[in-house]
């Protein structure tokens, strides 16, 4: 493309191109990307979770606004350094970013935002969702929260740059903000592993919350609920495989290692390459959800931190699945019912399933609301 260095516009009005359909096309081709960037984006390099920096004034103009309205995820923060404050390579898991603009709209037209609807953000990030949605509701209708001190200060900035006066407020997202509730819309650019249920009071009879689910062996859903005049919540999960980093309270604690006691096995009812399935893991997660993943295919590993459970699974020379078990928590059994229960109904993927919350319980179901269930670790 032939464009002045430093127009936008054109490299904006190509992004908005992505979205043809969509009720947030015009907020796209308004909302300047490149300030929520900041001066300094993350990128991954070939080893992991190493990150090289890519500084706004090391790179020609015309190239930091190709980087900023390519529909890609730029990280901003990795392991709590912000990309402005990274000197040299860093290390460690992503913090912060702007999501992709593609995932970012799929998730507002999910929760189905339209003109007039008060929302909450859950994860403010760089801020730029929230500016989204101050383009098109008005700044009053849109309260964004994120939890790191640092991404808000950038987020503030970026938002005040670019004329948006949401309400931002720096705070765990799991309690809400209720001075401003009651809402229309919570959506969540963050993944959680239960609705937390100060979202429950918060939002309006008739409203909804959208937000990815994600657990402890990493499997994923998307959920879109609606809360009815008795207070519960439910719905069946998406069609979409919509991933947003997790929100920091439902991290599990970090397991590096594990020692793996041997002992006796027995022949295992599952193949646990089932647990590589992107439904697979998340039903296995459904039946063990305080258990965490290691290794895959030939042996797959779960432990159970807080009691000391564990199940390995690994094959004999004969070719036959075997798995060891010990602990309180018999987490290959449970992982085992499960699959069994998924694969009776014809092995479908997560938008057969649903969540429905109610005061004592948040439990996911198969089918229907009395359908085959389990309970999620509030
Ligand atoms: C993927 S980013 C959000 C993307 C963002 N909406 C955007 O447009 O740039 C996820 C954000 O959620 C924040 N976060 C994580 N846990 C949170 C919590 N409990 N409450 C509020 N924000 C949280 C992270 O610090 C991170 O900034």
């Amino acid at each position: 493309m032939n464009v002045p260095a430093t127009d936008a516009s054109h490299f904006r009005r190509a992004l908005a191109e992505h979205f043809p359909q969509s009720a947030w096309r015009e907020a796209v081709e308004s909302v300047p990307r490149e300030l929520f960037l900041g001066a300094a984006i993350y990128r991954a390099t070939e080893y992991g979770d190493r990150w090289e920096v890519i500084r706004r004034d090391e790179v020609p103009a015309d190239e930091w606004l190709r980087l900023a309205y390519s529909d890609e995820t730029w990280v901003t923060q990795v392991g709590g350094v912000m990309a402005d404050d990274a000197t040299g390579r860093t290390s460690g898991p992503p913090t912060c970013s702007s999501t992709m603009p593609g995932l970012v709209v799929r998730m507002l037209e999910a929760a189905q935002i339209s003109g007039g609807a008060k929302v909450l953000e859950i994860g403010t990030g760089t801020g730029y969702s929230a500016a989204l949605m101050c383009h098109r509701l008005g700044d009053g209708a849109v309260t964004s929260i994120e939890y790191d001190p640092a991404v808000a200060g950038h987020a503030r900035t970026a938002l005040a740059a670019g004329g948006y006066a949401p309400t931002l407020v720096v705070g765990d997202g799991l309690s809400g903000y209720e001075k401003n509730a009651e809402y229309d819309r919570l959506i969540a650019t963050c993944s959680v592993r239960y609705i937390p249920m100060p979202w429950m009071w918060q939002v309006r009879d008739g409203g909804t919350i959208t937000t990815p689910l994600w657990g402890w062996m990493g499997g994923t859903a998307f959920a879109h609920l609606t809360l009815d005049d008795a207070g519960y919540a439910s719905g069946r999960f998406l069609q979409d495989r919509l991933y947003f980093m997790t929100a920091r309270p439902h991290l599990p604690h970090p397991l590096s290692h594990a020692v793996l006691l041997r002992g006796p096995s027995r022949p295992s009812r599952i193949d646990p390459n089932l647990l590589d399935h992107e439904t697979g893991v998340f039903v296995a997660q459904l039946a063990a959800p305080s258990a965490q993943r290691l290794g895959t295919g030939d042996e797959t590993i779960l432990v159970d931190v807080a009691t000391g459970s564990q199940a390995s699974s690994s094959k004999t020379a004969e070719g036959e699945w075997v798995v060891r078990q010990h602990g309180p928590l018999r987490l290959w059994d449970a992982v085992e019912d499960a699959i069994e229960t998924w694969q009776q109904a014809g092995s479908p993927d997560q938008s057969a399933f649903g969540l429905r919350v109610t005061r004592d319980r948040q439990y996911v179901w198969l089918g229907d609301n009395d359908g085959p269930s389990w309970d999620l670790p509030v």
